[in-house]
């Protein structure tokens, strides 16, 4: 990346932070920020394509921002803010609402996933969500959005969204974004069944370590996760066909900054019990300072409220005359 770049970057305030948003998303988010200009955002806009109760909302708004200080995103440094405050990220979604296509949301799976069976249930609001998302990235012309593996198709529509209006309008003002998918906690599963994403709705508390555990909870939680009979393997090949042993190796290797094979080595021919005892130490040891952190923060959220402020007048500042831009292209007066 070179110094032109801009990153970018946001989570949903829905409450249950956990292990896979810090090692999927906020600690690579806090590595970028001592090299590039980053806007880091909390999105309750897109909270609210599902319901939300208002004051939780707003409770969990002020969370998931202690969460991003907490993990070390510095709002001095780096463009901490909510999404609402600033209105662009709403007037440039119309924009594109008008430029992405049906087809192209057809094809979005997380919608298909969300919805399920209720499909005529879901609000309209949560089908053009990946056009709020590219609106989110472009108000600001970011060219680099850290996410973890599962946002990866509503970049591609991002990029997609970017050329057809660079086309349509003749222009060049959108950048083509680069998604920034790092190490390997890109994608953390859940500790019940290693075949679907740790996710902050689902209803077992289990199957995810959330950012508010206490020591006790993380033991229990990790002790609880599903595995299999067999010992670890000398490599990461031997991990084929086992998603519980890949996914808690995968994890020890993303806390300790090492891959999943310098994990096999080291744990070679152990059983789970051990290996998990071990998992539980560098799991406690990297958590309990962000966890005690989050609750420091979130004794005085006028504090909390006084940074989003501050970082919703920096955005906007950005944000205003790329918006006047494209108005201008656009053709509006
Ligand atoms: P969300 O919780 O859906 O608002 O996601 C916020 C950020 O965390 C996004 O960058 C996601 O890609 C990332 N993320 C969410 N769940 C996981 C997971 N299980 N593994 C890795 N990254 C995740
Ligand atoms: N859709 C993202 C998620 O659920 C959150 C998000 C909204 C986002 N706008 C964004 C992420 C812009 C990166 C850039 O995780």
């Amino acid at each position: 990346m070179s110094d032109q770049k801009r990153v970018f970057s946001g989570a949903q305030p829905t409450g249950n932070m956990h292990l896979g948003n810090y090692l999927g998303a906020f600690r690579n988010w806090v590595k970028l920020q001592d090299d590039y200009e980053c806007i880091y955002c909390v999105v309750d806009m897109h909270a609210i394509t599902t319901w939300q109760d208002p004051a939780t909302l707003t409770q969990q708004t002020r969370e998931a921002a202690a969460a991003y200080i907490a993990t070390g995103v510095d709002p001095e440094k780096s463009i901490l803010f909510n999404q609402s405050r600033v209105p662009g990220h709403a007037e440039l979604a119309w924009i594109f609402n008008c430029v992405a296509r049906l087809g192209w949301l057809n094809r979005m799976t997380q919608f298909k996933d969300k919805v399920g069976k209720n499909r005529e249930k879901a609000s309209c609001g949560l089908y053009v969500y990946p056009n709020l998302m590219a609106a989110d990235i472009l108000l600001y012309k970011a060219t680099h959005v850290p996410v973890g593996q599962d946002q990866k198709q509503h970049l591609e529509l991002t990029r997609d969204i970017a050329t057809k209006f660079n086309h349509d309008f003749k222009t060049e003002i959108f950048p083509i974004v680069e998604p920034v998918i790092m190490g390997e906690g890109a994608k953390v599963m859940s500790l019940r069944d290693g075949t679907k994403k740790m996710s902050k709705s689902d209803p077992s508390q289990y199957s995810r370590i959330s950012l508010t555990d206490d020591a006790d909870t993380i033991m229990a939680k990790i002790r609880k996760a599903k595995t299999d009979a067999e010992t670890l393997p000398a490599t990461a090949a031997g991990l084929e066909g086992r998603p519980e042993a890949t996914n808690l190796v995968g994890i020890y290797a993303a806390l300790t900054d090492a891959t999943r094979n310098q994990v096999c080595v080291q744990f070679e021919g152990r059983g789970f019990g051990d290996f998990k005892k071990a998992l539980t130490d560098v799991a406690v040891e990297k958590l309990a300072p962000i966890t005690t952190e989050m609750a420091r923060l979130m004794d005085d959220p006028a504090e909390i409220d006084r940074i989003l402020v501050r970082g919703g007048e920096r955005a906007q500042a950005i944000a205003e005359p790329i918006l006047q831009e494209v108005k201008q292209v656009v053709g509006f007066i």
